[in-house]
């Protein structure tokens, strides 16, 4: 067996324990990240897109941000298709702010980097891990690499493992309460090397269903339809998914999109969920661990980056001023924010997908909010102020 201390031991290399990690270590806290796949893994997974300020600002913190703000493109509006028009939603008019494409596995492949430039240790491919010992004075997460058992002793552990990580399942259920909900739908999404159709993302409301045209620069594009369930990845051939994307458009945008092979195709389920409180004794729970939203407002990654940055800045207090009141309002500030962002993400779901359930009157009433939404300015406000990100 193989002992190390700790300060934080973060389990999960996802952006959550990746950026927690770059925080700490800017402040010269040690840390550990213990991950059960690989680096090549965790780069391959295609995710978000969609960066708020306050997220490339904890980038910025973390003195990663050189790239994000080379490459990542400025968005000032998002144009929102319903009933053959297309409508702009002008973020910075309306706000100020704007927001930055830049993708999910660009700022994972940022900070992992940033991490080997610094020798921090983050432990790939562990095997078995388990957390114990989070409700007295020594934590421990125990895992296994490479045939050897590995005990991380620590004073607190950051569970930043994802939905179906162990930290959370680790706490006894009379300690945790959970909300749910799970939408009857699922997002396949196409990733192609081709020019994105607009300059901004389009957000499409179709009677065939929901459909999104999104980017990761400007040659790379990423594309989603609403799906069923059921759909199996390899039943959808690329010709398939052109054509049904195609058809949730209007003519023109239809007809402007350019097509080519996909290199990566997936389907995501749609789930809301928020698990109370965050944290447990030296436990924390951040991103994924702790809430998911379905992914139309973008705001899953946006939210697991702030849950860190006030989780460091709770730690840093911790270690540098002797004060444990950032960590004791870790939970309560995070969630305050989580379940605006919930809010938010449900809203713009229910708005812009077909429900199954909902008939004809459902979607008038879809209609008759998208024409108020373009129509007021006040409404047209709380979408862009949400979107771009609440403050902190
Ligand atoms: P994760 O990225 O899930 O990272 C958790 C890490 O923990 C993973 O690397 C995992 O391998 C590791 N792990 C799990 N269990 C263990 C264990 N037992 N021990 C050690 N390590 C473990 N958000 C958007 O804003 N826009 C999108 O388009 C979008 N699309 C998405 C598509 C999919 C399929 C999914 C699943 C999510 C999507 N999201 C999207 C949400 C966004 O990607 C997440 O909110 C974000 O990844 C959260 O980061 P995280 O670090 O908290 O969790
Ligand atoms: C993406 O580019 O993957 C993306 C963008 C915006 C969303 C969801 C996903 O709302």
């Amino acid at each position: 067996m193989a002992h190390r201390r700790t300060k934080v031991a973060i389990v999960g290399a996802g952006p959550a324990g990746l950026l927690l990690g770059a925080l700490l270590a800017r402040h010269n806290i040690d840390a550990v990240i213990v991950e059960q796949r690989s680096a090549e893994y965790v780069l391959s997974r295609i995710r978000a897109g969609v960066l708020e300020q306050t997220t490339v600002d904890l980038l910025r913190e973390a003195g990663v941000v050189d790239r994000c703000l080379q490459e990542g493109l400025t968005h000032d509006g998002i144009e929102l298709s319903f009933d053959g028009g297309l409508h702009r939603i002008d973020f910075r008019a309306l706000t100020g702010k704007h927001v930055t494409v830049y993708g999910q596995t660009e700022v994972t492949h940022d900070l992992m980097q940033s991490r080997a430039r610094g020798n921090l240790t983050t432990d790939y491919e562990a095997e078995d891990v388990r957390i114990e010992g989070f409700n007295g004075e020594h934590p421990v997460v125990r895992y296994v690499k490479s045939g050897v058992v590995q005990e991380l002793t620590c004073d607190f552990i950051a569970g930043c493992d994802g939905y179906h990580g162990i930290c959370r399942a680790s706490v006894p259920p009379e300690a945790i309460s959970t909300f749910e909900k799970v939408y009857p739908f699922g997002w396949l999404g196409v990733l192609a090397d081709v020019p994105p159709v607009r300059h901004e993302l389009i957000y499409a409301n179709h009677e065939r269903g929901f459909a999104l045209c999104s980017q990761r620069s400007k040659t790379r594009s990423r594309y989603y339809v609403q799906c069923s369930l059921d759909d199996q990845v390899d039943q959808w051939s690329d010709d398939a998914f052109w054509d049904e994307l195609r058809r949730r458009l209007p003519a023109e945008i239809a007809e402007a999109v350019t097509t080519g092979p996909s290199i990566e195709k997936s389907i995501a389920p749609l789930r809301s969920f928020v698990a109370e409180p965050m944290r447990f004794g030296r436990l924390f729970l951040a991103g994924d661990a702790a809430h998911i939203v379905p992914p139309t407002g973008a705001k899953g990654l946006n939210l697991a980056a702030t849950d860190v940055g006030y989780l460091a800045q709770g730690l840093v207090e911790y270690y540098h001023e002797g004060s444990a009141a950032g960590l004791d309002q870790y939970s309560a500030r995070c969630l305050s924010r989580v379940w605006k962002a919930e809010r938010f993400s449900w809203w713009f779901t229910s708005l812009m997908h077909r429900f199954p359930e909902a008939g004809a009157f459902g979607s008038r009433l879809q209609q008759a909010e998208l024409a108020y939404l373009v129509g007021s300015r006040s409404a047209s406000s709380a979408l862009a102020e949400n979107y771009v990100g609440l403050p902190l």
